[in-house]
């Protein structure tokens, strides 16, 4: 493991070593107090972010480190034009590790390819945003003691939410994971992660819009933002923005050890008054979520300090380069320089690729397929 980009790239085994430095870190701060001394992170932000920027900030501190920086694109080189790549290659002469967020998607794929020193992806546009997840799956551990037989609802923007997908994809590796997908219809969760991920993985889920239906079977509530940014029609946003709002009124039936999750920011999906329920658990989240960023900045730079050569992001898939575009106008290949077009087949008999950048799916012709299967 050299960067981490999104979920897949870390094995069960990974998760469960980052799970028990980070329960270590919690428990006894002071032991990790000098591990990064001497060595530097850099935050680039090209988008908004308190909690993943300032907790990012806050680990490396507490590790003994530095901090260098900027949090808005408009205080960097990339408002003259400087891409992704050259950024990265320059920043790697200034620090040890990069932590990244971009609403270009595959933004931290092509840092990651051109710096020479570890890359972590706070958030690619709607891509994934893995360090939250692994927040995400640290609270559930401390508060539920496993993963497996839990039911999860994840309630709101299913379609956007980029937490979701990904904490989605995290929990159908454990047993007996069952989810309830509530939300409107307009934001149901995508069908490629319903097949791609549930399918594969034999998940059970149901759909509904009710979340006054779902509460009473819930183990764990992932409540979620409906995402104005993501929206291309303001009206819609309006018809949407209030389809859920948790109140402690609506909790008389839930479960008494239910688990209330939010990756935050919060706009009014949930009570204020639901935050002195023992139950809500969201400020935990962002709390579980330093110590998670702190475990993961320790091993990531011990990794680079064992194996020093550039990690081969394309090792050992099937790929297609060169010759389809990818279509999808957040990806990163849209704005960066004489950028590869790279896909991975995910289905050769369909002829299903995906943008190796931003995973968006695409089909290539038959022929095109022959070509890349005979390779
Ligand atoms: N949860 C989360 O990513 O918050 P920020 O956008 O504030 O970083």
């Amino acid at each position: 493991m050299k960067s981490v980009i999104d979920i897949p790239d870390l094995s069960v085994e990974e998760i469960d070593e980052l799970i028990k430095t980070a329960g270590d870190i919690a428990l006894h701060p002071e032991k990790y107090a000098k591990s990064c001394e001497g060595k530097i992170l850099a935050t680039l932000f090209y988008e908004p972010s308190t909690r993943t920027r300032l907790s990012f900030t806050a680990a490396m501190m507490e590790l003994g480190g530095n901090v260098l920086g900027f949090s808005e694109p408009g205080s960097s080189s990339a408002v003259k034009g400087e891409s992704v790549a050259d950024t990265a290659r320059v920043v790697s002469c200034y620090a040890d590790i990069i932590a990244m967020r971009s609403p270009k998607e595959g933004a931290a794929f092509v840092a990651a390819k051109n710096a020479t020193i570890p890359v972590i992806n706070t958030g690619d546009g709607g891509h994934a945003h893995p360090t939250q997840t692994l927040g995400d799956l640290f609270t559930i551990y401390r508060e539920k003691g496993r993963f497996n037989n839990l039911t999860v609802g994840f309630c709101g923007d299913l379609k956007y939410g980029r937490t979701v997908h990904s904490l989605i994809e995290a929990m159908s590796r454990y047993p007996d994971v069952r989810f309830v997908l509530i939300s409107p219809d307009a934001l149901k969760l995508p069908t490629f992660v319903k097949y791609e991920i549930l399918a594969r993985h034999n998940v059970l889920y149901t759909e509904t819009d009710s979340l006054e239906e779902a509460l009473p079977s819930l183990d764990i509530l992932y409540m979620t933002r409906i995402q104005k940014e993501r929206f291309t029609d303001p009206a819609e946003y309006e018809r949407l923005k209030d389809s859920y709002i948790l109140t402690v009124e609506k909790l008389a039936s839930a479960k008494s050890d239910l688990c209330i999750m939010h990756p935050l920011p919060r706009v009014n999906e949930i009570s204020v008054k639901v935050d002195k329920d023992p139950r809500a658990c969201y400020f935990k989240q962002v709390e579980n979520g330093k110590y998670m960023r702190m475990a993961l900045i320790l091993k990531l730079l011990a990794s680079a300090k064992e194996n020093p050569e550039t990690e081969d992001l394309l090792a050992g898939r099937s790929v297609l380069i060169n010759e389809m575009k990818c279509t999808n106008p957040r990806c990163i290949t849209a704005t960066e320089q004489e950028l590869d077009h790279v896909f991975r087949v995910v289905d050769a008999e369909a002829g299903i690729c995906r943008c190796v950048y931003c995973e968006k799916k695409v089909k290539a012709d038959s022929e095109m397929m022959k070509r890349v299967v005979r390779r």
